[in-house]
């Protein structure tokens, strides 16, 4: 143990390069099925994989999933890991939970899609309006759908062209979202493929947190809708300050701006998100990935002042297509899985379960950290725990975005995977789960201090 707090930088980047190249090599070893499968796969997918994200993973090659059932995921080689990615949200509730496997399986023998209702569907208006409190419901396939309607509807009913975001947001890939700030400017995100238009000509962006920046950005109220997360994820975790949600309320109804808030992380926090548990008021209302337990589903809500203003907006609109709405979405096996979802697994009681859990893991990293005097901190919001490598609470996007330490990142990364922890590959994120034990919490502890031991000898 070192006498003094360790800067990020204090750990040699040697030590970091040599831990990684060594967990990297006992990954492959131990994994000779998985390796020669993605050998055989790189020919059939464009780079290898189905989905390029899955290259984006710290590991030589990617985790080739045999199963996975509550919070333990196993690959081809047999190795089981303690799952606490969970899909990067999707399965939040653990894998298959048993209501929503059953009523999958039921539906899959009716039919997989009528571009109808069922009588699942009539039932999950009424839990989505109990659950969230609004009134109003459309139903898509991802969360980025979802946000891309919410958001033309708010173009659309008040006659404004821009929207506002937070920097360092993520709302799935919805295009108008995709700036940050540079130096205090906006530009496009970097690394976005194809995208030729200057989308900062129609999105305004200021820092989280910062209320009187938000206040110039809607002064001149052509701003139809913010859009944000109540907590941001997508970086390192970013808490608001306290009162933050009250004046980021008050100034978008001063100003005639919707409030979006898009729930897909956060519905960590309890039954209802963040936004039941802290009171929160939005106009609109987004959630995707764990409704449906992983099966791909998204809901978009919205209040009865804004659905009575589309309604009065859809009379006098011209006829055609709205944009709005792809053939799958709102389908049966939809319905059924968010029904289960819904009224089995997002209990109180499950919540209950998960956040004990998440409070046992926050308490055990941070002890660790303070052990090994480490300048990291541990945020959580409910059911969903981050270790950052860097002194906190962060503040803003821009606070977040220079917390991380890739390198470093990859290497604890690995170094858990191989002692049978698998976190999250884009940040430090743990979910515990209803499935989720205190064994597989204590085994992450245990691994993350071996790691964190390792790193500051
Ligand atoms: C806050 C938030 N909203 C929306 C999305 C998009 O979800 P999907 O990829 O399912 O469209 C994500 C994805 O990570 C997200 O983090």
């Amino acid at each position: 143990m070192s006498e003094r707090p360790l800067t990020p930088s204090a750990i040699p980047p040697q030590r970091i390069a040599a831990l990684r190249a060594a967990e990297a090599a006992a990954y492959s070893a131990a994994r000779p099925l998985s390796r020669a499968a993605f050998g055989d796969g790189i020919a059939n997918f464009l780079g290898g994989v189905p989905m390029h994200w899955m290259k984006d993973w710290p590991l030589p090659f990617p985790f080739i999933v045999r199963e996975a059932k509550g919070a333990t995921i196993t690959c081809l080689d047999g190795i089981k890991l303690d799952d606490f990615c969970l899909g990067d949200t999707g399965s939040m509730f653990g894998h298959s939970p048993a209501p929503i496997g059953r009523s999958v399986a039921r539906q899959a023998r009716r039919g997989l899609t009528y571009m109808l209702p069922s009588e699942d569907a009539l039932e999950l208006g009424r839990l989505l309006k109990d659950k969230f409190g609004l009134p109003a419901w459309q139903i898509a396939t991802t969360a980025t759908d979802a946000n891309r309607f919410a958001l033309r509807v708010a173009r659309a009913i008040t006659g404004r062209d821009k929207i506002l975001v937070f920097n360092g947001c993520y709302h799935g890939a919805v295009d108008e979202t995709m700036v940050r700030l540079r130096d205090g400017k906006p530009v496009n995100r970097p690394g976005l493929a194809g995208e030729f238009r200057n989308l900062t000509e129609r999105t305004r962006i200021v820092e989280f947190n910062d209320l009187p920046a938000l206040e110039v950005a809607l002064a001149d109220g052509d701003v139809a809708c913010v859009i944000t997360e109540p907590v941001l994820t997508n970086s390192c975790m970013v808490l608001p300050e306290p009162g933050f949600h009250d004046d980021l309320r008050e100034l978008t109804g001063q100003h005639g701006t919707l409030l979006l808030i898009d729930e897909t992380h956060t519905i960590s926090t309890g039954p209802g998100g963040y936004t039941r548990a802290h009171g929160l008021e939005p106009d609109m209302f987004v959630l995707g990935k764990p409704v449906a337990g992983g099966v791909p589903a998204a809901v978009w809500g919205m209040s009865a002042r804004v659905a009575a203003w589309w309604s009065r907006y859809c009379e006098t609109k011209e006829p055609g297509y709205s944009g709005m709405g792809t053939t799958l979405s709102a389908n049966p096996l939809q319905f059924a899985a968010m029904r289960a979802t819904l009224s089995e697994v997002m209990t109180e009681q499950n919540y209950a379960r998960m956040i004990a859990g998440a409070e046992r893991l926050e308490r055990g990293l941070a002890a660790a950290i303070a052990r090994h005097r480490l300048p990291w901190h541990v945020a959580r919001v409910g059911a969903r725990v981050e270790f950052i490598c860097a002194p906190g609470p962060l503040r803003n996007g821009s606070e977040a975005e220079a917390a991380h330490a890739p390198e470093l990142e990859a290497a604890i990364h690995i170094s858990l995977v191989n002692r049978g922890s698998l976190i999250a590959p884009f940040h430090n994120m743990m979910l515990v789960s209803p499935a989720t034990t205190n064994r597989q919490i204590d085994r992450l502890v245990a691994n993350f201090a071996d790691i964190a031991d390792r790193l500051a000898a």
